[in-house]
């Protein structure tokens, strides 16, 4: 009893309704990375649904098949892109094929993302660790913002990113990789923010709270404690895209 109105409270309950998501994304063209798995599954779920059209990149292809064909099936336009985001020519290769294949895009979800938790003292010959989770959390969204500007212009669109409330707290101890991955993101869209009028497009930021996912769950301690959702999260990023806020927090985030 206690624990679910404790998980009502912090967490409360999310939703989108499956008109109000028609009415703002079918038939627009929206690129979603990492949708193979946990909270960009669920957002490709809900804008098949929807009847938008779709571009998926993560790396499991034959998730991204499945997908497709679900997507297919419901009579949205579908193309994937199986890619390691990490790997700066297939990230290149994509960035240089994108804008060509979709000239015009209203919704780029940067969602793709790695937690990693390490100590500092625990990585001394890994500076792997830290490249990986900067090219993935950081580097693969700055490219392909930049890659589809012009489209996301045409098409009045925007981006959204996939944050995480922990990057605006005093900092947990293991999580630098993590953190300073999503500081720089942080950061870039904030300045993209300020930079709209030149830049002519919108950027938006979620950061999000716990979620159950594969990636939280493989930690023993997250996996349970009260969390929201894919799905529920997949709702928080869908409403930031249909409003005009900057971002989304918890309303407990200082
Ligand atoms: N879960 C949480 O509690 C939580 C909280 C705050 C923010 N977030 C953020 O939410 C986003 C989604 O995470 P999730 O929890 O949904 O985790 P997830 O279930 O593990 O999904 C991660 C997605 O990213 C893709 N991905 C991972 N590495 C990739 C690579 N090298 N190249 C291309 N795609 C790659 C994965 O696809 P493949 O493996 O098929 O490549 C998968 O589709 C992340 O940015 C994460 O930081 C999560």
């Amino acid at each position: 009893m206690f624990t679910s109105l404790w998980k009502h409270i912090v967490y409360p309950p999310k939703s989108v309704s499956d008109k109000k998501l028609c009415e703002a994304f079918c038939g627009k063209w929206v690129v979603i990375t990492g949708a193979s798995s946990g909270i960009g599954e669920a957002l490709t779920l809900r804008l098949i649904d929807a009847g938008a059209n779709l571009f998926l990149i993560a790396r499991s292809e034959e998730k991204l098949r499945q997908l497709c064909d679900k997507a297919r099936a419901k009579g949205c336009e579908v193309r994937y892109k199986a890619i390691d985001l990490r790997c700066r020519q297939e990230l290149d290769a994509c960035c240089k094929t994108l804008p060509e294949e979709l000239p015009s895009v209203s919704y780029l979800f940067c969602n793709a993302g790695k937690s990693i938790k390490r100590s500092i003292s625990s990585s001394i010959e890994r500076m792997h660790d830290f490249d990986r989770t900067m090219d993935l959390n950081y580097r693969s969204m700055v490219a392909l913002s930049l890659a589809l500007m012009p489209s996301l212009r045409e098409g009045k669109g925007r981006m959204i990113y996939t944050s995480s409330v922990s990057s605006r707290y005093p900092f947990a101890l293991g999580w630098s990789a993590y953190h300073a991955s999503k500081c720089a993101a942080n950061v870039w869209c904030r300045t993209a923010r300020r930079e709209r009028k030149t830049l002519g497009v919108r950027v938006q930021v979620a950061y999000l709270p716990l979620v159950h996912t594969p990636m939280s769950d493989v930690n023993e301690t997250y996996k349970n404690l009260p969390a929201y959702s894919a799905n529920e999260a997949a709702s928080i990023l869908l409403k930031l895209a249909m409003t005009d806020k900057f971002r989304y927090k918890p309303w407990w985030a200082i």
